[in-house]
């Protein structure tokens, strides 16, 4: 059942967080919806540009349409991931996506105001909520001073007049974390007072947190072990800050490299192991049930895991 994001977000803000999960094709469709039904919790689908690039638009649509048949008890919003302008009105247009995000994070703040302003107003004519991003997303390196790191953070007082000027549904908030494995060395690490400081501000209104892969060093060692050549020092956003964020208005909560890191484990050993093998068959059907597992964990972490049934019977 496709749902609407903004629906998700009023059952689940303050109590747990709803997992945004990245698709390019069949496989990473299969183990989501598997995974999800595994865990009772609602999911999330996001498709970026390049995904859409990738499979192409029909064929993107077609396998989330399959797997909504083939998983008839699931509840799931479909989501544009780091939208353009044009390519947020194709969405819109489309009539399939439940919302869009429209990143004009780069532009100043103005700009990334009227940007967001005019796609909120063609998406809530249409029905769909939009998330905005307000604030530097990358890699805070901790060489760099103090200053300048709280500089890329997303300041609350902008967060709380962006949010008014623009209209928008939800707000990716800047904390800390950047997109890719390579997030944190030594002491960084999520800014939980900054975040704390926009919810002051912005009081019930869904945040989301981007880059929020925990990249596990176990994965990490087995990708490597296989062949692989990952930065075996690099580390994602601990697992147990999860609970903290809820708490602190993060009502979704974007993963794509923790399950990049499935697919290259999976992949990479199956080659290792079984080096005379040729049917892709094997390591597909071996990585969907290890991307389902990997949704039920998710889902626990985030606290959705369960909500599947009241969920379904609140917006049924
Ligand atoms: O934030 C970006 C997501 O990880 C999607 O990545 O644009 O390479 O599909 P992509
Ligand atoms: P990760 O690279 O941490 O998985 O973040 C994904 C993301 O933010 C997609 O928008
Ligand atoms: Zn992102």
């Amino acid at each position: 059942m496709i749902v609407t994001t903004a629906d998700l977000f009023e059952l689940a803000y303050g109590k747990y967080a709803i997992g945004a999960y990245n698709i390019n094709n069949m496989e990473q469709a299969l183990g989501l919806f598997q995974g999800s039904i595994d865990a009772q919790a609602p999911i999330i689908i996001q498709v970026s540009r390049g995904a859409r690039q990738y499979a192409g638009v029909k064929m993107i649509e077609a396998i989330i349409r399959a797997a909504e048949q083939i998983y008839p008890e699931a509840v799931f919003a479909v989501h544009l991931d780091h939208g353009d302008e044009a390519t947020c009105y194709d969405c819109i247009d489309s009539g399939f996506y439940s919302s869009v995000m429209i990143d004009a994070s780069h532009s100043p703040f103005p700009e990334n105001v009227a940007t967001t302003r005019r796609v909120v107003e063609r998406a809530h004519a249409k029905g769909l909520s939009v998330e905005a991003e307000l604030g530097m997303l990358g890699g805070v390196e901790e060489d760099i001073k103090v200053d300048e790191k709280h500089a890329m953070l997303t300041d609350p007082d902008e967060a709380e007049s962006f949010v008014e000027q623009s209209g928008c549904d939800s707000l990716a908030v800047a904390i800390g974390t950047s997109h890719g494995a390579y997030k944190f060395r030594g002491k960084q690490g999520l800014h939980l007072n900054r975040l704390a400081e926009i919810q002051a501000r912005l009081p019930g209104f869904p945040l989301v947190m981007h880059g929020a892969s925990s990249v596990p060093q176990a994965e990490v060692a087995r990708v490597n072990a296989a062949g692989g050549k990952l930065d075996a020092s690099a580390s994602g956003v601990p697992e147990e800050d999860f609970a903290e964020a809820v708490k602190l208005g993060v009502t979704k909560v974007n993963i794509d490299t923790d399950g990049r890191l499935v697919w290259y484990r999976v992949h990479r050993e199956s080659m290792q192991d079984e080096p005379g093998l040729i049917d892709f068959r094997k390591p597909g059907k071996t990585f969907v049930q290890a991307y389902a597992d990997f949704i039920v964990h998710k889902s626990e972490v985030l606290g959705c895991a369960g909500k599947l049934a009241e969920v379904r019977a609140a917006l049924s």
